[in-house]
């Protein structure tokens, strides 16, 4: 019998700058064979778009490609079809707790940062009003939380 795959949805406001770079370097990391990884966003204004050009370019200078990503906002369902989410920052945080039906859905959603310094709160910054360098550092934050993810599962 085949087993359901471990399943782990990033989320961020738009889809369209942190969370597809979450979901890209995640993928990058693990047997995509186990898990399923995808993103969405809180918000629907870019249903439908491509990641932002900038987040394309960061990705792409690391050999990741996020060209298949198509920006989708989170529904209620995804309590039902994913088993961790991590959210890139308080807003998020809340908006997802707002929809959550129940304490076992409250349970799935944790800030991405809490991967690297559990309880901290910290959060990864909004770089759509930023330029290349802000987007780096959302990049390499999302590395090192994405890199302790990817130890968890196999561990
Ligand atoms: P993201 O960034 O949440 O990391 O995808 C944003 C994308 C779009 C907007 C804000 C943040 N926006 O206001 O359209």
């Amino acid at each position: 019998m085949r087993e359901k795959k471990l399943s782990i949805l990033m989320v961020c406001l738009g889809n369209i700058c942190r969370s597809p770079l979450a979901e890209g370097l995640l993928a990058s990391k693990i047997n995509l064979d186990h898990f399923f990884v995808d993103s969405a966003g809180t918000a629907d204004y870019h249903v439908g778009a491509m990641p932002d050009q900038r987040s394309i370019n960061v990705a792409k200078k690391h050999g990741i490609d996020l060209t298949y990503c198509l920006a989708r906002q989170f529904t209620q369902h995804d309590f039902d079809l994913f088993d961790e989410i991590y959210v890139m920052d308080k807003s998020n945080y809340r908006n997802l707790l707002k929809l959550a039906r129940n304490d076992n859905d409250k349970h799935k959603v944790d800030l991405i940062l809490n991967q690297l310094s559990s309880k901290l709160n910290k959060e990864v910054p909004d770089p759509y009003y930023g330029g290349e360098s802000e987007f780096l550092h959302v990049y390499n934050l999302l590395d090192e939380a994405t890199t302790k993810i990817a130890e968890r599962l196999y561990n």
